[in-house]
């Protein structure tokens, strides 16, 4: 990707970071977080700081970028967290903080960047995960974002003009600060480097893929879990540990 005005949200860390690391160089990024104190800029990159999960901070930030740039070519919605818990009680303010963040935002953007380029092209690329297709226990609530992700993108696409591509990213475990952000002490697996999701994320979108599988051996395991239900003996084998643990525990 050459030339190109690109919003990153996430931008301050892990997979987000990544991206500007990689596409600052050739192109300019508006890039987003809450806290940009380890955003540098420099004539290619504005940090802008933002909770995305408020829709008049989405109406803000568009109208930044597009000072800053006047169109928009790229749009990586990034941002996103998970909870790894047992659910204790009934708490609506929990639910909303998740999928305000990983879902709502990421519609609403998606949405308006639709609106303001009418039939110009754009790509828009959602950072879902593997936790779009397989439920793990004590992530209730971060699975259900990550399938509404894949739920919406999959119907709304046949909505965009054919120029606009709407493209779907599934990570495995990375090494960033998200499991510690989780409230999690284990890392599950198959894991993978940011840097090799951010570079399997630039390459297929210059591919327009509609769908990126920047691990390699999931995408084999997604194909052999067609037969073998391999995903589902691992999942009922964290989950009797989780009931056993009340957490997850190496
Ligand atoms: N790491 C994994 O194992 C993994 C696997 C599959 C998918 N993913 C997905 O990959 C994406 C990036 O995660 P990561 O692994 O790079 O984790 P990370 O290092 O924790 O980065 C998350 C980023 O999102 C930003 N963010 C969180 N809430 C925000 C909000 N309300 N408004 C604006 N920015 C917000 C954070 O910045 P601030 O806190 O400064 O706002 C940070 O820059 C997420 O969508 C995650 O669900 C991660």
């Amino acid at each position: 990707m050459k030339g190109k005005n690109i919003i990153i949200t996430g931008a301050s860390s892990g997979i987000g970071a990544e991206l500007v690391k990689i596409l600052s160089s050739d192109n300019k990024i508006f890039a987003v977080s809450r806290n940009i104190s380890n955003i540098s800029e420099t004539p290619n990159i504005k940090a802008y700081s933002c909770d995305v999960s408020k829709a008049e901070n989405i109406d803000l930030l568009f109208d930044e970028a597009v000072n800053f740039f006047d169109k928009i070519d790229v749009f990586f919605a990034n941002a996103g967290f998970a909870y790894c818990e047992r659910i204790q009680k009934s708490d609506w303010n929990h639910i909303d903080e998740i999928f305000s963040t990983n879902v709502k935002s990421v519609f609403y953007s998606l949405c308006k960047l639709k609106e303001i380029s009418e039939d110009k092209p754009f790509k828009f690329v959602i950072t879902a995960s593997a936790f779009s297709y397989i439920s793990m226990p004590g992530y209730s609530l971060y699975c259900s974002t990550k399938f509404a992700l894949k739920g919406f993108a999959d119907a709304y696409r046949y909505e965009l003009d054919k120029c606009q591509k709407l493209i779907l990213v599934y990570p495995v475990a990375t090494y960033t600060k998200f499991f510690n952000v989780a409230g999690s002490d284990k890392m599950l697996w198959p894991r993978q480097k940011p840097e090799t999701v951010a570079k399997a994320m630039i390459k297929g979108v210059r591919k327009s893929k509609e769908n990126i599988y920047p691990s390699f051996l999931f995408r084999i395991l997604l194909l052999v879990a067609r037969i073998l239900p391999l995903f589902y003996i691992y999942v009922k084998l964290e989950g009797k540990k989780f009931r056993k643990n009340n957490k997850f525990s190496n």
